[in-house]
């Protein structure tokens, strides 16, 4: 008898299909990402993020209900910070009234059970566009630590329930954490992106908040110096286990799709949930390829999402929450 056994049987139809598939996709699984601005009356579509847009307070409210009412209960807020506000310490990323803090507010006023993490790096409000304050052509860690914390704590302040980190100095989280703890928000969670490699896929969203390094003299033309290196695997690990340690709720791999290996490895290490970054270069070629009719948007989409939960996220942060929310319902 040939063969015994045929595993064709189980991909008969979708009805099979369905019943043994090992990994499904609902709202639970998405954090969106949002980008906010200053002004009034502001939907303002990214050039190179196709229908994705940059929104100002009073609209971002009637996208916060969207959201909800697709079932997508948590969001994770970007700012674009006005030029003349920008300097080398992000002085303004502490004030208690800037856009952020604003912004948190604004959500949970429109919706106060939705989940709001903050993005806490420098690099929105950096006039160099680095995560972190540079000082004789190096961005220098303890110092750019101590402002990260002190960022998060007026995110914990205006209402965040998340704070997360994404610039990699070294101990940010353990500052983050024990200043937090020290000013009584026990109970602000911490994601930190704990393996995020510097990468050239991270192109778009430096478009949509303006933040990308700037070319001057005695500033470093790229993030090498605290990003992590795209060759490594095993660093990945240590990145995580220590942000664990200095008190991450729940940790990321950044980008994802390059970095599945990466991720599935955190997945058997760790205890915790992980979060994986859709990032916005992953976005923009799947949305450029379908644009010229090169691949099927929806397909590509869904199928990259999959991907990702199947190799061991319990986060998925994307662009293509919505769409994907949207297709599946
Ligand atoms: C910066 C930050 C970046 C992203 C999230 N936070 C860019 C960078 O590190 O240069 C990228 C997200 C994306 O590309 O979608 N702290």
């Amino acid at each position: 008898m040939y063969p015994l056994r045929r595993n064709r049987r189980l991909r008969t139809n979708e009805a099979i299909r369905s019943l043994v598939r090992e990994t499904t996709i609902t709202p639970n699984d998405f954090l969106v990402p949002l980008f906010v601005v200053e002004g009034k009356g502001i939907k303002d579509e990214i050039a190179s993020m196709p229908n994705y847009f940059r929104y100002s307070l009073d609209l971002l409210e009637g996208e916060i209900k969207e959201l909800w009412s697709l079932g997508l209960k948590s969001v994770l807020l970007f700012v674009k910070v006005p030029d003349n506000l920008k300097d080398n310490k992000g002085t303004e990323a502490l004030n208690p009234n800037g856009l952020m803090q604003r912004a948190i507010k604004t959500i949970k006023n429109v919706c106060p059970d939705m989940l709001v993490m903050t993005d806490v790096a420098l690099d929105p409000y950096s006039s160099f566009g680095h995560d972190g304050i540079v000082q004789n052509g190096m961005i220098i860690n303890d110092e750019s630590a101590a402002v990260l914390s002190q960022m998060a704590l007026t995110h914990a302040q205006a209402g965040a329930d998340f704070v997360a980190p994404s610039d990699m100095n070294d101990g940010r989280t353990l500052q983050i954490r024990q200043l937090l703890e020290n000013e009584g928000f026990k109970n602000t969670g911490i994601m930190s992106y704990s393996a995020k490699y510097a990468s050239a896929f991270y192109g778009p969203f430096r478009d949509a908040l303006d933040s990308a390094p700037v070319d001057l003299v005695d500033v470093p033309k790229d993030k090498k110096t605290y990003q992590m290196d795209c060759g490594n695997r095993i660093e990945a690990i240590r990145e995580t286990l220590m942000d664990i340690d200095e008190g991450a709720d729940i940790v990321m791999v950044k980008p994802g799709l390059s970095y599945l290996d990466i991720l599935r490895d955190i997945k058997n290490e760790v205890d915790v949930p992980i979060a994986v970054y859709q990032v916005s270069g992953e976005y923009a070629m799947i949305k450029a390829a379908a644009e010229k009719g090169w691949l099927n948007h929806d397909q590509v989409m869904m199928e990259t999402t999959i991907a990702f939960k199947r190799a061991g996220a319990d986060i998925i942060a994307s662009y293509f929450a919505k769409d994907v929310v949207k297709l599946i319902s």
